[in-house]
């Protein structure tokens, strides 16, 4: 199916948030539906819209991965009681991990994400409770990078041939699909979502397993969840599109208490961007970078080397993974 981008500036959020409750009560009908909340722009957005539409036949659930950053889950949770949107708690760490052991290529982690959070987590909750629809926030930048072979993204299912009905047991319903982030941000805003929603940074789907290069274990995601945190709450007030840490594979030698010792490299990244689809560096006060550093590698265990990315999208990519 050919899909057709609206653009920022022919977008009217009104008449798309009426036309989009609309189309999706008149999908689920009599039935109920799910979708999973992360607290992005995007998965909030069509928790926003799916409510309006459907009130209490919508179930949220929050899919607590391991992957997450720092109090992200409760955090989230309560923001949305406060706006009247019950939200489930799901624990599915173990699963995620387990899923994720011993893989190390971007891809197949990606693939394992998907994997497991469609089939095994999704899966098992519309079996249980003859669920036949599940409502997500797939952009148009998410369908584009995905379909020109860049990144698979983790919610892109039927442009790459996945039959969801068939795979899954259930039916994909995306009212995001022919936006960008930008236009999102609109919608998102009309739908009276507070400000630290719709202007939220993107974060993505997979999680912070999208900024740990080589294996993806609790230990390593919990190195990379104190750096992010550091990062985010150094560069607050940097008016930037996304910052963020990855972790490197290699370890180097460092010194620490006088004496060598091969440690972990950390990269910062920050990108100035308007729709994530090309982005560059921002030219952060070195100051700042400094600070970063020495807050790293002294709040962070085994921590010997932090590192700026000074290289544009294309080549790379905003993640590492
Ligand atoms: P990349 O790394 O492809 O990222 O340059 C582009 C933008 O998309 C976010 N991103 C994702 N978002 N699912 C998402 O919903 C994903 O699998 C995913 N991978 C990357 C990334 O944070 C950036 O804003």
């Amino acid at each position: 199916m050919e899909i057709k981008e609206i653009r920022l500036e022919e977008l009217d959020p009104k008449k798309f948030i009426k036309e989009k409750i609309e189309e999706i009560r008149s999908i689920v009908g009599e039935n109920y539906a799910i979708n999973a909340l992360s607290g992005g722009v995007d998965s909030s957005t069509v928790t926003m819209l799916g409510h309006l539409a459907l009130g209490e036949k919508l179930r949220t659930y929050f899919i607590d991965n391991g992957l997450m950053r720092e109090n992200e889950p409760q955090e989230v949770i309560a923001l949305f009681k406060k706006m009247g949107v019950n939200v489930i708690l799901v624990d599915a760490k173990e699963k995620f991990f387990n899923a994720l052991k011993g893989l190390r290529d971007p891809e197949e982690k990606r693939e394992a994400i998907t994997r497991v959070f469609y089939k095994e987590v999704f899966g098992k909750i519309v079996k249980e409770n003859g669920i036949k629809f599940l409502l997500q926030g797939t952009n148009y930048t998410d369908v584009e990078e995905t379909v020109a072979g860049i990144k698979r993204q983790h919610n892109v299912l039927e442009q790459l041939g996945i039959d969801t009905e068939k795979e899954f047991g259930y039916r994909v319903i995306e009212p995001l699909i022919q936006l960008r982030k930008p236009a999102i941000r609109k919608v998102a805003q009309a739908l009276g979502l507070p400000k630290n929603v719709y202007d939220r940074m993107p974060f993505p789907g997979p999680a912070l397993a999208a900024r740990v290069i080589g294996e993806v274990t609790p230990e390593r995601i919990e190195i990379i969840r104190k750096c992010t945190s550091i990062v985010e709450q150094e560069l607050k007030d940097i008016k930037a599109f996304q910052y963020l840490a990855i972790l490197h594979e290699d370890k180097v030698t460092g010194i620490i208490g006088g004496k060598r010792k091969l440690g972990f490299q950390v990269e910062i990244r920050c990108w100035e961007s308007l729709d994530a689809k090309t982005a560059t560096p921002k030219r952060i006060p070195y100051n700042i970078l400094e600070k970063i550093a020495q807050r790293i590698t002294s709040e962070v265990k085994d921590v010997v080397s932090v590192t700026y990315n000074i290289t544009s999208k294309p080549p790379s990519t905003i993640e590492a993974v």
